[in-house]
């Protein structure tokens, strides 16, 4: 297995070559990454220095680039590519939502020719619940629900995944889509709910909960969405989408008190901030076909997961501290300043 990752330093693509190095002995993963502010190249100094020349390669670059895309893909005779590489932060979205469109929609199809064109045989594209749009008080997300997405960053994803399907019912490519609920664990960038919690509890910051704090997310640990894009790429069917979630449906008010509690912080510390504009209420996933195409069953339940998320943040200050940029520093006194 010679895989093409891309956006391999962010949070859920580092987590994802970790496992698959682990788990493949024989995969070889060339890792595209364009090093945004989300993005990492330390995450995986381990493997750079296990792996480096030899199972694992770094290639700092975009992945609309079509020359640096079609050099990496046959310099390494790439066999598979798996799609991370994306703008991710609602909140960011709604602030510019420029660079979502150059990576998440013209990037995706700037990687999805160039691996057609080349005769790459698979193509996984990560993409996400959020391009179902939003649930009412029941209900849960199918691979049928119609796409209606509500932020410029769901908008983004969903254009992708049209280009996906359009890409397999044209050409007859190989593609398969995965569309997974909120993740959480090691890694992920303190802009988002359960690192940026952790971040200011820890710290004796007020905790900025949006709106009345009911809206709800359907929780999964990172390892298990990482498992789901595994198996879609090893037996998924191409042109499918796959749902994946994490059984965890929880308001988010209730996420920020359990980290309050686990952190021995005061619930005082809650802040209640104006409403992101747009925001969805409600995620729930469907994953019954994954369940029974692919084998699929998450794995670590919401107080294993946070536990483990809580243990690595306490571990992991420096990294924490080493995040934080100016330009990251520059994002969150923007936004949160507005919200007060
Ligand atoms: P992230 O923001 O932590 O990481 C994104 C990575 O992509 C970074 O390393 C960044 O440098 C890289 N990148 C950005 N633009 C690029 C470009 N033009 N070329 C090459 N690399 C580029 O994101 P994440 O949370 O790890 O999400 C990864 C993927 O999973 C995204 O496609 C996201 O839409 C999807 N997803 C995320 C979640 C979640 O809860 N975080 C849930 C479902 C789906
Ligand atoms: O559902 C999958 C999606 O989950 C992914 O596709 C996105 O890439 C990822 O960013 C995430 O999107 P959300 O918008 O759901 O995640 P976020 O962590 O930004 O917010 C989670 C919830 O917490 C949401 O209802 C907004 C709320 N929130 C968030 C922040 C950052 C707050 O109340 N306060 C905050 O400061």
């Amino acid at each position: 297995m010679r895989l093409l990752v891309t956006g391999g330093c962010g949070f859920i693509g580092t987590n994802f070559v970790y496992m698959m190095l682990e788990k493949h002995p024989e995969a070889v993963i060339v890792n595209l990454d364009k090093l945004t502010y989300a993005g990492n190249r330390f995450n995986l100094l381990p493997v750079e220095r296990q792996y480096g020349g030899s199972r694992y390669h770094f290639i700092h670059g975009d992945i609309g680039n079509a020359e640096l895309v079609a050099h990496a893909i046959t310099t390494h005779k790439i066999d598979a590519v798996v799609n991370f590489a994306a703008e991710s932060h609602v909140d960011r979205s709604i602030a510019d939502s420029t660079p979502f469109v150059l990576t998440n929609v013209l990037g995706t199809q700037t990687l999805l020719e160039t691996a057609r064109r080349l005769g790459v045989p698979k193509f996984v594209h990560v993409s996400t619940d959020e391009v179902y749009g939003t649930l009412g008080p029941t209900g849960k997300f199918t691979e049928e629900t119609p796409i209606a997405p509500n932020s410029p960053y769901s908008a983004s994803k969903a254009s992708a995944d049209l280009i996906c399907r359009a890409f397999h019912e044209t050409y007859g490519y190989a593609v398969t889509i995965t569309r997974c609920s909120n993740n959480y664990g090691p890694y992920q960038f303190p802009e988002k709910l359960i690192p940026l919690m952790i971040l200011k509890a820890s710290r004796g910051e007020s905790l900025p909960v949006y709106g009345d704090g009911m809206n709800v997310r359907d929780w999964i640990y990172v390892t298990d969405h990482c498992l789901g894009v595994e198996l879609t790429l090893l037996k998924g069917r191409p042109g499918q989408a796959y749902n994946f979630g994490g059984n965890a449906e929880k308001p988010n008010i209730e996420v920020v008190k359990t980290i309050l509690a686990s952190l021995g912080k005061p619930e005082s510390l809650i802040s209640y901030v104006t409403d992101r504009p747009g925001h969805d209420r409600r995620y729930a996933m469907d994953y019954s076909l994954a369940q029974r195409e692919l084998g699929f069953e998450p794995e670590v339940t919401f107080e294993q997961g946070i536990a483990r998320t809580l243990a690595w943040y306490k571990e992991n200050t420096d990294w924490l501290e080493q995040v934080q940029s100016g330009a990251y520093r520059a994002f969150m006194d923007t936004w949160y300043g507005e919200r007060k």
